[in-house]
């Protein structure tokens, strides 16, 4: 039995617009669905008092209905079930949660989105010269390991071996519109792949390079993954590999936000004149570009000129802590 309530009947021609202009007035019904039939449709509301019937009046022509509409589906949120908003991550399956509530919270994410297959909680920071992190197990499979899909590439990735955040989606494509099919790329500290194996999809020479032979494991494995073959990788510190690429690269990425500014000078040779330096950083809010001047010094140093063309925040870090971008081009004479 479905109880009747306020509508508004009006012909199919002007139903689109008459419903966008109740959602404007906030007399929407949201509660419930819209039905129709050969030429009319049948809008729920929630009140209509003379002044809102005189602007809908003025939009089209309406006829004040009670009418049995069914009640609109709720798909109930993980705040639903907790009274909460809760803050977490997902790569591919697995969703990464606060240890604040995480048994509770699991079970609301695994509740309200069936694609969640494993919920892990970080024991520690985001730590080390391999920046990984350790995490423990809260609910569904005991993993780490996962599949994740970002801009239709298909990344193998373990939390726990490797660095990877989904959080810097937007800015690998940015760097992917400033990359040209045929240009070297040098991704100093590649990760399981996001940025080499985009870049190399785009039609780029990449190499790419990391120090943890975990990382290394699984970017060759995406590599194949993807079918991506314009791409070499190196396993080793980036401060020497760099050097085999002498005047190379078109591009040479840096993302090692913590300490990018000691690799500053074996990038800078790696770059071909006119070549463009993405350096990543982590900058207090209060002097967010500070690094700009150790760039200038490792340029002079090098007698090279340097012309910063970009900086943006990337994405916030800590409290009064944000990671930030650098783009650059050198001037080699
Ligand atoms: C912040 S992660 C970035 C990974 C990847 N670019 C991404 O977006 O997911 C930094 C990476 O640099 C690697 N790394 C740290 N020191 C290195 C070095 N001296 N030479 C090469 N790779 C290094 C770490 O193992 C890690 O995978």
């Amino acid at each position: 039995m479905v109880d009747e309530s306020l509508g508004l009947k009006v012909s199919r021609k002007s139903g689109e617009k008459i419903r966008r202009t109740l959602i404007e007035m906030g007399l929407f019904d949201r509660s419930r669905k819209i039905c129709s039939d050969e030429s009319h449709v049948y809008l729920p509301v929630l009140e209509i008092d003379e002044k809102s019937a005189a602007k809908l009046g003025s939009i089209g022509q309406f006829e004040l209905v009670h009418f049995s509409f069914l009640p609109e589906e709720r798909i109930i949120s993980p705040e639903d079930l907790l009274g909460f908003r809760p803050s977490f991550e997902v790569v591919g399956d697995i969703a990464m949660v606060e240890e604040r509530d995480a048994e509770r919270v699991a079970a609301a994410l695994m509740s309200t989105n069936k694609s969640i297959k494993t919920v892990i909680a970080p024991i520690s920071d985001v730590e080390g010269e391999f920046r990984t992190r350790r995490f423990r197990h809260v609910a569904g499979e005991a993993r780490t390991v996962t599949l994740h899909k970002e801009h239709g590439l298909r990344y193998r990735v373990d939390l726990e071996g490797a660095y990877f955040t989904p959080r810097l989606g937007t800015e690998r494509l940015r760097i992917a519109g400033l990359v040209s099919p045929g240009d070297v790329v040098l991704d100093m500290f590649a990760g399981v792949g996001p940025f080499s194996l985009l870049l190399a999809k785009k039609g780029a020479k990449v190499i790419a390079m990391d120090k943890n032979p975990v990382a290394v494991k699984y970017l060759r494995e995406n590599a194949l993954l993807n079918k991506v073959n314009s791409i070499e990788i190196l396993e080793g510190d980036a401060s020497e590999l760099a050097l085999r690429y002498e005047n190379r690269a078109d591009h040479v990425i840096m993302n090692l936000p913590h300490s990018a500014c000691e690799f500053l000078i074996p990038a800078m040779r790696a770059a071909k004149s006119e070549g463009m330096v993405h350096y990543y950083c982590i900058a207090p809010d209060d002097d967010l570009y500070k690094d700009v001047a150790l760039i200038k010094k490792a340029a002079e140093e090098k007698d090279l000129g340097v012309e910063v063309l970009y900086k943006e925040i990337v994405r916030s870090y800590a409290p009064h802590r944000s990671n930030v971008v650098i783009d650059f081009r050198l001037l080699k004479s």
